[in-house]
């Protein structure tokens, strides 16, 4: 075959295109931003970071990660929908905060049903909760991974707060949460949904009396300055679970899915071993500032809590589903 002069001139165009653009487009790491509401120095915030870390140590020159605290990309119900429309990568919200997408993973908000956070660990690494993790994927989110925040404690701005009835009438935030909303209605009390950036402002400004929430974000938020009494009740859990979006998950190179799986482990090792220490650090600097009484409560004095909250259990039964309740009641032995 003869090589023509129109032949040359394509060779070498696409020599010079090749030679503009494929390096330029072999180097340019995919960028992964991980969004998320609290604090840098919490449970998750540190997570994050070491995501961030371990993900470009194992990945050079593939991916960069870009880590957003503090609400500072989205805020509560926004981070979702971002995660869908692929403006977001990574988020990780408590697990108070999937109400919308499935009915199952309410079973964390039940009052009273996890003893501490050890339970709640050995539920989430069985097959129930690992189960959970892919049970939002027909709705594009993808779970990779359970946080350890920690158990939740109550606060007001009143100085009584021991027995069900100091609560009577008081206006709480709370996540947007069905079984949440049950719980403090149960009380007698007044939730509102809230989204997480707004709460020290509403209580400072007494828009809501209360909250309820771990040590860290506690201290972190600062809520402790603005409300007088924290009861250790211990009646819940805060933990999150670290999704991203199906569909992009999916479509990632096969290595850089690999390595993002590997620094995802290593995060959510990192942050489960440091939840415990930074909450209980947390609770020991808050009763230092001396600013909100910590209450204590005994076992005794901890029943009629749970007895004014067993109703909202039963409320919820069916949609969260029997055995997945019976297997989270096992996960306390
Ligand atoms: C809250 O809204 O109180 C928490 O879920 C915030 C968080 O992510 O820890």
């Amino acid at each position: 075959m003869k090589f023509t002069k129109t032949m040359l001139a394509v060779t070498l165009a696409c020599a010079a295109f090749t030679l503009a653009t494929g390096p330029a487009m072999a180097q340019a790491p995919i960028v992964v931003k991980f969004a998320h509401v609290v604090a840098e120095n919490t449970p998750k915030g540190q997570g994050a970071l070491k995501f961030k870390e371990v993900a470009e140590k194992k990945l050079p020159g593939k991916v960069q990660v870009q880590v957003f605290p503090s609400s500072q990309l989205f805020g509560d119900a926004k981070e979702m929908e971002a995660l869908l429309l692929g403006d977001v990568q990574f988020i990780a919200p408590s697990l108070s905060k999937f109400d919308r997408y499935t009915k199952s993973i309410q079973i964390f908000d039940l009052p009273f049903l996890f003893e501490n956070i050890e339970a709640v660990d050995r539920f989430q690494q069985g097959k129930e909760g690992q189960g959970l993790l892919a049970s939002m994927k027909s709705k594009g989110l993808l779970g990779l991974a359970y946080w350890h925040n920690g158990m939740k404690q109550l606060s007001t701005n009143k100085d009584q707060l021991k027995a069900p009835a100091d609560v009577k009438g008081l206006k709480f935030r709370i996540q947007a949460s069905d079984v949440l909303e049950a719980q403090f209605r149960a009380l007698d009390a007044n939730p509102q949904k809230m989204a997480f950036s707004e709460v020290y402002q509403a209580l400072q400004t007494g828009v809501v009396d209360g909250q309820e929430n771990t040590w860290s974000n506690i201290y972190s938020q600062k809520f402790f300055e603005v409300q007088k009494t924290i009861a250790v009740t211990n009646h819940g859990v805060i933990d999150y679970m670290v999704v991203t979006n199906a569909k992009w998950w999916d479509g990632l190179p096969a290595d850089v899915r690999r390595g993002l799986t590997e620094a995802m482990a290593e995060a959510t090792a990192h942050a489960n071993k440091l939840a415990n220490d930074l909450n209980e650090g947390d609770r020991k600097k808050i009763a230092e500032a001396g600013k909100a009484r910590i209450q204590p409560l005994t076992k005794a004095e901890l029943v009629p809590w749970q007895k004014v909250m067993e109703p909202v259990w039963k409320k919820f039964e069916g949609a969260i589903g029997k055995d997945l309740i019976e297997a989270a009641k096992k996960s306390n032995n």
